[in-house]
């Protein structure tokens, strides 16, 4: 059960259990007082304790091999990039929206690195966040320290979800297939999509792996492979529209593979049910060849020649859903 939204000031996270919460996995005192200051540091006011993970009893956004994500309200005055929720058109659901209101902040999704973990800083992400950012890709990057990273909170379902809740009962093809009742309450809670006239689920799903792919195209373009999309299953959430996440394994001294990694995902890895559901793959063979042919030379018309193939080509929003 999701815990109602109670806002956990700074001043209590040295107490017990919220203590647990800066120093996972550990129970270190000193370690927990300088996190302290350090949250203090970047302006969060406080914690919001809601999510789907929970740890030791305290329901989080969600655990990482290197981070925990908490929901948090962050002073509006400490945004390094000066955004702010107001002009974000799809992430904060009404909660978040009431609770700006009651604590005159900003609600973000912070991310705490693991006393376990082996990275050195959040240095690394968040340079890599901001490029993405740069061209529209992932959470915008609202503030870092050392051990934190506050950015926009994504409200949606992980892509393994996505891939269970659409792709469920494959091979049923009267475009309504594939969707579960918990499905379409989600889509009444985070898409505007499918609230709209006949917009089916079949180009609703196709409008988000064709946006997955399309944003994969350009971290490509910009030279910055993410390094971890060939398992995307929880580093692209699913809300108003697909949001990559967790850049701390991204590079831009690497060849990048986004396109081909998302697409082996999407075509015969773990997304393959949807590709099922939606005969994206049935000239096999020809697809391959158009992803060799991507990988050799990763131009917009190779892409193009690509999402064609896949029949997804002109699955904009404005075709998809009018
Ligand atoms: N911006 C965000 N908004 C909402 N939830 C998030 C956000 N970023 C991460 N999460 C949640 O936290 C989990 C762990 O985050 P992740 O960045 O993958 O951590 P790690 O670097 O430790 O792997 C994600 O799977 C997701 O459930
Ligand atoms: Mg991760």
């Amino acid at each position: 059960m999701q815990q109602s939204s109670s806002i956990v000031p700074i001043e209590q996270l040295l107490r017990e259990p919220f203590i647990d919460i800066l120093v996972y996995p550990s129970s270190s005192v000193e370690i927990a007082r300088d996190r302290v200051k350090e949250i203090e540091s970047i302006g969060v006011k406080g914690l919001v304790l809601e999510g789907n993970s929970i740890i030791n009893g305290l329901h989080i956004l969600g655990k990482g091999c290197t981070s925990i994500v908490v929901k948090a309200v962050l002073d509006k005055k400490s945004s390094v990039n000066s955004v702010s929720n107001d002009n974000n058109n799809n992430s904060s659901s009404n909660s978040s929206r009431s609770l700006e209101d009651v604590c005159d902040g900003m609600v973000v999704a912070l991310k705490i690195m693991r006393t376990d973990s082996d990275r050195a800083s959040m240095e690394h992400e968040a340079r890599m966040l901001a490029i993405a950012n740069g061209v529209g890709i992932g959470p915008r990057l609202i503030a870092y320290s050392m051990n934190l990273l506050a950015m926009e909170l994504i409200d949606g379902m992980h892509m393994i979800e996505f891939v269970k809740e659409f792709g469920g009962s494959s091979g049923n093809s009267d475009g309504n297939s594939g969707i579960s009742s918990k499905a379409k309450d989600r889509e009444g809670n985070h898409n505007h999509y499918t609230n709209r006239g006949n917009c089916n689920n079949h180009a609703y799903v196709k409008y988000m792996l064709r946006d997955i792919l399309e944003q994969c195209f350009l971290l490509d373009s910009i030279g910055l492979d993410h390094g971890e999309l060939g398992r995307m299953d929880r580093h692209v959430i699913i809300g108003s529209k697909a949001y990559i996440i967790d850049f701390e394994s991204s590079s831009m001294n690497r060849r990048v593979t986004n396109v081909t990694s998302a697409a082996n995902y999407i075509l015969f890895g773990k997304g393959r049910a949807l590709a099922d559901m939606l005969g994206l793959c049935r000239d096999k063979s020809r697809i391959v060849d158009a992803l060799r042919m991507y990988r050799l030379d990763m131009c917009r018309d190779k892409f193009n020649q690509l999402l064609t193939l896949l029949g997804l080509k002109f699955y904009k929003e404005s075709s998809a859903c009018r």
